[in-house]
């Protein structure tokens, strides 16, 4: 049996619209020049800054996490659970037998997320199994997921979190398939994995907004001065027809302030017409440009879609009663305190998937990994990855400088939102 991991107490910094302070300034300053020289996707940091706390009833009172009509049989699914149990409640345990598959038995990783090869001395992260409250979770079964997918397409739409879930289910499937009946091709915005003697093929396409914007190339996206554009879903949306079943996630990218710029024409337009909107606004019309693209383009009698909820950072030790100038860099453990939530643009960001979903009749299952990653401080690929340029002698002497808080080793944290996905797909 393995200790508990060790005890932290939550806090958090509110702050207020308007009012930066130098502190924060600096911070921003600074990860933003981290950013456009080495970073990827660090800028949900820059996060946080959203205003009031909401009432923590009504926050708490959680979404039934698949809207569809009573008595209605979903696709795909084996058993309708009988007693509605909310399986993203609950508890990490230690669990020996873990991982589900090993590191350098998966070739498809990304070398930013393949923690162990570049060096990172611990393992206890890949141990860890997700234990929900008031029932068990289905043991992920590869052989039916992948015999599922016969004749299938499987796509999982968004940014490289996404890219991320997606390539933890290609681990957890590869195995079963002979190494000359498979293969991993990227055209453009579009990566593909395909096991041939299936006719299946399980896809990853890029489009960390879901809407069209001008962070769409699939390899240089790193802009900070970021612009979508409203009602412009079908530019990517086309690609995604056909499919069988959708996972689509978006968060990270809104996050730049408290306002996002929001193009009303098109990116041709020689004078475009750019409206700031509150970011919650903007990220709310994203949400109903996804449904309405749902609602248009799926079969609710064949086909499945899921949306996974944001994926929290660990960007600031002072979250969690850490060191200050700390963040996810060297940290082993995770985060005890069952009411840790970390920053308030996640909680505000989820208020309005709440209020979305709630309201839609387009069937949507949703997976809710917020809470539960948000305790895995120590899941981060920190600063065990593949760096694009030499580190300076500054960042050597000071790792946490460098530490990537966003993303997440492989394989760890995500498989567990691979089983989740499982266990609402065949156990809804
Ligand atoms: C997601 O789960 C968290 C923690 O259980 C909960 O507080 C939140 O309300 C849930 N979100 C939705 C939209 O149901
Ligand atoms: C996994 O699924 C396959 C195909 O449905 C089934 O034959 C097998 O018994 C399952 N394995 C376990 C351990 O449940
Ligand atoms: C192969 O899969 C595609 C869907 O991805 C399907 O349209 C096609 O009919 C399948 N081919 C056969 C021979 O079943
Ligand atoms: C890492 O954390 C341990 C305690 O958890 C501490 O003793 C050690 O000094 C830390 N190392 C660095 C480089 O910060």
């Amino acid at each position: 049996m393995k200790p508990p991991p060790s005890s932290s107490s939550s806090s958090s910094i509110l702050l207020r619209k308007g009012r930066l302070s130098p502190y924060l300034f600096t911070l921003l300053a600074f990860i933003l020049f981290v950013t456009i020289l080495y970073g990827e996707d660090f800028t949900c940091i820059l996060g946080g800054q959203f205003d009031s706390p909401y009432p923590s009833d009504h926050f708490h009172q959680s979404l039934s996490s698949t809207t569809k009509k009573k008595g209605e049989k979903l696709p795909f699914a084996i058993e309708e659970s009988e007693k509605e149990c909310d399986i993203f409640s609950g508890r990490w345990v230690w669990d020996e037998s873990r991982p589900l598959y090993e590191e350098s038995e998966c070739p498809y990783i990304q070398p930013q997320l393949t923690c162990q090869e570049h060096g990172r001395p611990d393992k206890d992260y890949q141990k860890w199994r997700w234990q929900p409250h008031g029932c068990s979770l289905p043991s992920f079964n590869a052989t039916l997921m992948l015999e599922t997918l016969r004749n299938k397409r499987m796509m999982f739409v968004g940014d490289s979190l996404n890219r991320g879930q997606y390539v933890s289910m290609v681990c957890l499937l590869h195995r079963l398939i002979p190494e000359d009946a498979k293969s991993m091709e990227t055209f453009g915005s579009l990566t593909v994995f395909t096991a041939k003697e299936y006719n299946a093929t399980i896809e990853f396409y890029w489009a960390p907004f879901l809407l069209e914007s001008n962070s769409d190339d699939a390899v240089v996206h790193r802009i900070s001065d970021r612009v979508v554009r409203k009602g412009s879903i079908n530019k990517h949306g086309k690609h995604w027809k056909g499919a069988d079943i959708v996972v689509f996630n978006t968060y990270l990218w809104w996050m730049t302030g408290l306002e996002f710029k929001i193009l009303q024409g098109s990116f041709d337009d020689e004078e475009k017409d750019i409206v700031m909107l509150p970011t919650e606004d903007a990220y709310r019309m994203a949400m109903k440009s996804m449904l309405r693209w749902v609602k248009k383009n799926m079969d609710p009698k064949k086909t499945r879609v899921f949306f996974t909820s944001m994926s929290p950072s660990h960007g600031k030790g002072i979250d969690w009663g850490g060191d200050p100038k700390g963040n996810c860099y060297n940290e082993t453990t995770m985060i005890k305190d069952p009411n840790y939530w970390g920053s308030d643009s996640r909680k505000s960001v989820m208020r309005v998937i709440g209020e979305v979903f709630r309201k839609t009749r387009v069937p949507i299952t949703f997976l809710n990994i917020t809470q539960l990653s948000s305790y895995r401080k120590d899941a981060h690929t920190s600063i065990y990855k593949k760096q694009w340029s030499p580190l300076t002698p500054e960042q050597l002497a000071n790792p946490a400088s460098y530490a990537d808080c966003v993303h997440w080793c492989m394989p760890g944290l995500q498989d567990t939102w691979n089983e989740l996905l499982f266990a609402k797909l065949f156990y809804p």
